[in-house]
């Protein structure tokens, strides 16, 4: 089992003071962007910082997971992209603006090819869609679960470029809260990423300032079952990384459901604390002991 990745931070890939900040950051993955974070004017400078800060630190000797969002299919920057960066050998890339799971199977045929072109390990290049940025988006994340996509590691979800995509002057409504349709494409995510049994990315937290709030919609959103978010500021790793780590009563409680399960041989529900727990608790015992062992929790 890959262990889940909690924070990804997205660093533009046109700013060299920025990609010197990677390697204190924290994040368990970087975002090298190429897309929406740089302009069309700067695009070719991005990609050769980028193809550059990739090829400085190979595979093994990163201080975290590089990641890179490449631009969308209908740009037409993809493979100038995926040109780029491929001799460098990326640990994932973030596809944006996919409007289903075969963008995603075509992008994977690509990652096959370069990386039999650039010897790198077949199949070792995960990717993460943004799957909810179209209009069209949203009608086919039910389809990810069956698409046997090997390569997907989760899937995540963007408001802005929906906003825009359905000329629509605000994602929020009156109280601040996301508006309806944008609550209903993350609860959409967050059930494909299950369906499909990947990681459910929830999406930035726009007031980078704002750490106790930032904090609070992490455990909400952990509590919903997403286990990781995007980032946009250094000082949102730290409380994403707290956030999505089980607390200490969570990991306790997890070792004894685990032991009682131990001291039951062939059962499959227990009691404990008066209450019961069978193998759906088992499984999610599981899950948190496997998150607090892979983060040194
Ligand atoms: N990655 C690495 N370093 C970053 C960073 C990031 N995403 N965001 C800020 N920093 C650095 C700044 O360069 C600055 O460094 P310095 O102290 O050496 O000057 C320091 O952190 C403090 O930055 P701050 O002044 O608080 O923010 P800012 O005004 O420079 O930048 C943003 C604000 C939003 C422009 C910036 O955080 C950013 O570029 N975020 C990512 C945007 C992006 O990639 N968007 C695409 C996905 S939506
Ligand atoms: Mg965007």
């Amino acid at each position: 089992m890959r262990p889940p990745l909690r924070s990804f931070l997205f660093i533009p890939g046109d700013s060299e003071k920025k990609l010197a900040k990677v390697a204190g950051c924290g994040a368990d993955a970087v975002i090298l962007d190429l897309e929406d974070a740089v302009l069309p004017e700067n695009k070719p400078r991005a990609r050769a910082l980028v193809s550059a800060f990739l090829a400085a630190a190979p595979r093994g000797a990163r201080p975290t997971r590089y990641w890179v969002r490449v631009n969308p299919f209908d740009t037409g920057l993809m493979l100038q992209d995926l040109a780029a960066v491929m001799p460098g050998g990326p640990d994932g890339i973030m596809q944006p603006k996919t409007n289903g799971p075969e963008d995603v199977r075509r992008l994977s045929h690509y990652l096959d090819a370069l990386e039999a072109a650039h010897g790198i390990e077949a199949g070792s290049i995960q990717i993460l869609p943004v799957a909810t940025e179209t209009a069209v988006a949203p009608f086919t994340l039910g389809r990810f679960a069956d698409a046997g996509l090997e390569r997907l590691a989760g899937i995540t979800w963007g408001a802005e470029d929906l906003s825009t995509a359905l000329g629509a002057s605000t994602n929020l409504d009156a109280n601040g809260e996301w508006a309806f349709t944008y609550k209903m494409v993350r609860s959409l995510c967050l059930l494909a990423a299950h369906a499909s049994g990947v990681q459910a990315i929830d999406t930035l937290y726009v007031d980078f300032r704002d750490d106790a709030g930032l904090r609070a919609s992490c455990r909400a959103a952990r509590a919903e079952g997403f286990s990781g978010r995007v980032a946009i500021h250094p000082a949102q790793v730290a409380g994403i990384n707290d956030s999505f780590m089980p607390s200490a009563e969570e990991i306790d409680h997890a070792r004894r459901v685990l032991a009682a399960f131990a001291a039951s041989p062939g059962a499959g529900a227990v009691g404990l604390d008066g209450k019961m727990v069978d193998i759906p608790h088992l499984r999610q015992a599981e899950r948190v002991l496997a998150q607090a062992e892979a983060f040194g929790g």
